[in-house]
Order: C-alpha cells, then structure tokens, then sequence
C-alpha cells in the first residue's frame, strides 16, 4: 500500500511539474487612459481577420496567437449586441449570417429578440461549457456555432483553420499553446523604470507621490532565468525516490544497505511497525532463561563451636 502510495505521490509531483509555466508578474499600471486609442488597438467584434491579424502583428504578435488568444473565449458571457447583426440581418442581408448552424440561431434568436432592449442581455460566448477553461469552443467553431463574428471567421482562413482543427482533438497542445501565447502578450509594452506606477487600486491612476516602490518593478520571475526552483523540484524528485525506493525494499522483504553490520531496516521497522502496517506489538515477553534476581539474604555468622566439634 505505501508502495502504491510513494508512486501516486510521484505522478501527482510529475503532473504538477508539467502544469507549471513560469509567467512575467510586475507589469506597471499606464498613468493614462485613451478610449480612441482602446478602440484602434484593441480588435472588435465585426473587424474582418486581416484586420484583427493585423493589430496582433503590430503588437509583436501572430496568427497563430490570434487563433489560441481567441480561445480564451472558452469562458464567459458576450453583449447580444456584439452580435445580434447575424442574428436578423447580416451584413444588411435582412436575413441570419449562413455560416451559423441552425439550431445555434434559433437558440440566440430566442435569448436576444430582434429589439434594442435585448441588446445587454448575455449569451454564453463557449455554450457547452461557459465556465470551464477547455477546448470546447473550437469543436463549435468547426460545427458553425462560434457565437462572434470574428470568433467564426477563424474558420475561413487555412492557417487558423487547421489550428482550430488541431486544438478540438489536442486540448493538451492548447493548454500549453494558450500558455506561451499569455506569456507573449503579457510582454506587449512593458513599462520600466519611471513610466508608468504600481498602485493598490488598479482602476484609478494614484496622484503623486505613487506608491513608493525601490524594487524592480517588472520582476523576471520565470524560470527560464533561474535555476533555483528547477533544482528544489529535482532534489524533492530525488528525495521521494529513495524513500520509494527504500519503503518497496522494505516491503519486498530485502534488505535496504547491503549486508554490512548497520541493520537499518530492521531498526526501521521496529521503530514505525505500528506505522507502517497497523501492528501494535504486545509488550515484550520476558525470556524464560533469564535469571531472576533473589532478595540477598544476610549470611548467618558461622558456628566455629560446631565446625570445631565435628572434627
Ligand atoms: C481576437 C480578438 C478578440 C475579439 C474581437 C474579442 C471580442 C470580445 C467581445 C465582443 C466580447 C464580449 C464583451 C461584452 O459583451 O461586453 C469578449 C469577451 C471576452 N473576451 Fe474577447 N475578444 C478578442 C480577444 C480576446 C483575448 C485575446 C482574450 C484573452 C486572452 C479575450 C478574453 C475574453 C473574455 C474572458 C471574455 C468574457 C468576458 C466576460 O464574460 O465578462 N478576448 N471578447
């Protein structure tokens, strides 16, 4: 049982150990706030791909992170006004966008009726699992329910197209591939030195003084630049290996050290018997071959008389 135990405790050690993705923290907050230029940065949700493409290039990124970025689309809920226009009239078609699939349609059509008063309410932007992080939203788009425009348009371009297609049957190569591309954009536009401010409210700029920071403030944390914890997680991998290494003896029945003179198994399984399998030893019988220790009895003084006399 202990056995099985140590390997479980290793595989957990091995999962967790491939889980981790070293990431940048420290950003400092901008001292200003632009909506002109929000809105000519950041991509919508009526831009064709190129556009949106293109303002992932000018940010230092690709196409290949507009397709796993979009896939942080896999949680949350969307305005019915970002995308009631291929609900009733597409493109000023007057009718529904084609490339949505039937039933997802009527579906929305019946969460955001053709009025302005439905434009706030939401509907689920990944519909099978709203609120888990999986892949599920790319299995839609390549069945025609993506519910943005954009999010579908991945789809009619061959490159994020096979992506796509990649992500619905490789959920572990988008975990991994949203991961770097996180990373990627987390160093979009880093302000250093004196830019910027790290503040304890995040929505308002502080007024000066900022808070006063003397450290760096945009922390290299990631393990890329530093060996230290790589090599806490080795001797922990090491440490738990001989000690399943040494339990599997044990319970083997072999000896840990070699048939030298230290017997520390046995000293280790007298020890943690109780432990190790549940057994408490009764209390030690005392052997029958060792010597009872009598109550000394004061000799008698001898009868020099009688002695003398039996001569
Ligand atoms: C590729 C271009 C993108 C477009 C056109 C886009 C567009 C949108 C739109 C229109 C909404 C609904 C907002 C609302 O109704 O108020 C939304 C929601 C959301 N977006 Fe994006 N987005 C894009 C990229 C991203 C990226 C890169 C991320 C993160 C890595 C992201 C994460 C989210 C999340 C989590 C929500 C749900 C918010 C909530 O439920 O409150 N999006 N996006």
């Amino acid at each position: 049982m202990l056995k099985e135990l140590a390997r479980q405790l290793f595989r957990v050690l091995i999962y967790w150990l491939l889980q981790q993705r070293s990431c940048r923290f420290g950003r400092r907050d901008g001292l200003t706030a632009s909506q002109k230029a929000a809105n000519e940065n950041l991509p919508g949700p009526f831009e064709p791909l190129e556009n949106i493409t293109a303002k992932f290039i000018s940010k230092g990124l690709d196409i290949k992170d507009v397709v796993v970025l979009s896939g942080a689309h896999t949680i949350g809920f969307a305005q019915c006004f970002t995308f009631k226009n291929r609900l009733f009239n597409f493109k000023g078609s007057g009718k529904p966008d084609p490339r949505l699939d039937s039933s997802s349609l009527t579906n929305l059509q019946s969460m955001c009726p053709n009025k302005d008063a439905s434009n706030t309410n939401l509907a689920p932007l990944d519909s099978p699992s709203p609120y888990t992080f999986d892949n599920s939203y790319y299995t839609s788009l390549v069945s025609n329910s993506g519910l943005l425009e954009s999010d579908q348009a991945l789809m009619g371009d061959s490159t994020a197209a096979a992506l796509v297609n990649s992500y619905t049957y490789m959920a572990y190569l988008f975990n991994s591939d949203f991961a770097a591309s996180m990373v990627k954009m987390g160093n979009v536009g880093v302000l250093t030195g004196k830019n910027g401010q790290i503040r304890k409210k995040c929505g308002p700029a502080a007024t000066p003084p900022p808070m006063e920071v003397t450290q760096q403030a945009y922390t290299a944390h990631t393990g890329h630049g530093s060996v230290g914890p790589v090599i806490a997680v080795l001797a922990v991998i090491t440490i738990l290996g001989v000690i399943a290494g040494m339990i599997g003896r044990i319970c083997s029945g072999r000896r840990i050290m070699g048939h030298g003179q230290y017997d520390f198994e046995g000293w280790v399984e007298r020890k943690c018997s109780s432990c190790l399998d549940g057994r408490v030893d009764p209390p030690l019988a005392r052997p029958a071959d060792i010597p009872v220790a009598e109550p000394v009895k004061e000799e008698e003084p001898r009868d020099e008389g009688r002695r003398a006399r039996t001569k």
